[in-house]
């Protein structure tokens, strides 16, 4: 469809990308059901996830952040081993393989080299590959076994988001069918709480100008900025950070909360700004912790939370959404907050310098 490479009323591809969400998860919904009208995905492809001992995703930049919060899914709804890499260094420092090792491919564009080189690797060792992909027909599709698409339409800005947010639902889908397929059902209706998450998204994109505040109170003149959070928060932090330092040049680090007293909080001063991510109950009092001690050491703290697990001072609150699904929402106020800050600073927000859209030298 030539609307979708298009940028319409938008002034950059970045914006109109963030705002597809909600409709890339309706659509995604949409294109993973079966004829029972239940989210599914490939039987063959299930097949291939309970045959295998342990599955090793590989992947790089966004596309290896949206890996580790599929690795979470994985082990704590199908209970399969999972281990993700960072393709650029699998090849020089190879994990011990297990006995049957499944691989999922994860790009977006389907084109980096650093993670085609492993599948090539691989495949030599007669290892079997999925790959997860936006773009049917790509190099690492055609030379995996099998192909789950994103169905999140052409993405331009090279900032990666509406595929961050595509691909962990898709791996959500991946979970919760091979769980199932194992008899090991899931407690809540995945369909029912995706659906959920869409509307979420929807509001989360109708709040363009709290966002731009932010980015403006506290990402106009600094030379740096922290992500902190734990559990799936530190995950969502990390993608968050790489949002920012691509597209602003800030220099931007995403750390989990527990790790700040081993160093990083040496880099704390007077003004630096910390974003925190609160949206998981068990961690919820461990990160507010995190935040004062930050603030001790004169931070200037934006905590996000979740409806429900807010405290006083929070400068902004998501909707609630299920638990496991939080990512998908906490990574959107953290692209809106890149966007606005590279705008601000005057940053070509969809062609940063010094990057391409797709990686395909190693
Ligand atoms: C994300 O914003 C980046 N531009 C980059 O990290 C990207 O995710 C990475 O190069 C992987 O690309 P792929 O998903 O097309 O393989």
């Amino acid at each position: 469809d030539a609307s979708d490479i298009e940028k319409g009323t938008y002034p950059h591809y970045m914006l109109k990308e963030i705002d597809e969400q909600p409709f890339v998860i309706r659509r995604i919904i949409q294109k993973y059901q079966d004829d029972n009208g239940e989210l599914a995905i490939d039987q063959a492809i299930v097949n291939e996830v309970l045959n295998a001992d342990r599955l090793y995703i590989v992947a790089c930049g966004t596309s290896y952040h949206a890996g580790l919060v599929g690795k979470q899914l994985i082990e704590s709804w199908a209970k399969i081993p999972v281990e993700v890499h960072i393709a650029s260094e699998f090849s020089y420092n190879m994990p011990l393989l297990s006995e049957k090792p499944l691989f999922i491919f994860i790009s977006q564009s389907g084109e980096t080299a650093d993670s085609r080189a492993v599948l090539v690797q691989t495949r030599k060792l007669g290892h079997k590959a999925i790959t997860i992909t936006n773009v049917p027909g790509s190099t690492l599709s055609r030379e995996a076994d099998y192909t789950l698409l994103l169905h999140a339409g052409p993405e331009i800005a090279v900032a990666s988001t509406k595929a961050y947010t595509a691909q962990i639902a898709v791996l959500a889908i991946l979970a919760a069918s091979a769980a199932k397929a194992k008899g090991l059902e899931l407690d809540f209706n995945l369909m029912k709480e995706l659906a959920i998450v869409a509307n979420v998204m929807e509001m989360l994109c109708d709040a363009k100008e709290e966002m731009e505040k932010i980015a403006s109170d506290y990402l106009t003149l600094t030379r740096n900025c922290f992500f902190i959070g734990r559990a799936v928060d530190y995950y969502v932090c990390l993608e968050g950070a790489l949002k920012l330092k691509e597209i602003s040049y800030i220099q931007a680090e995403g750390f989990a909360g527990g790790e700040l007293k081993h160093g990083t909080i040496a880099l704390i001063e007077d003004g630096t700004p910390v974003i925190a991510l609160a949206t998981q109950e068990h961690v919820n009092l461990s990160i507010r912790g995190n935040v004062k001690e930050v603030v001790a050491r004169g931070a200037n703290p934006c905590v996000i939370s979740m409806r429900g697990l807010e405290g006083e001072g929070d400068r902004f609150i998501i909707p609630a959404v299920h638990p496991a699904l939080t990512s998908l929402v906490s990574v959107v106020p953290l692209q809106l907050i890149a966007y606005y800050a590279a705008l601000h600073r005057g940053c070509d927000v969809d062609k940063p310098r010094n990057l391409a859209k797709s990686v395909t030298v190693e």
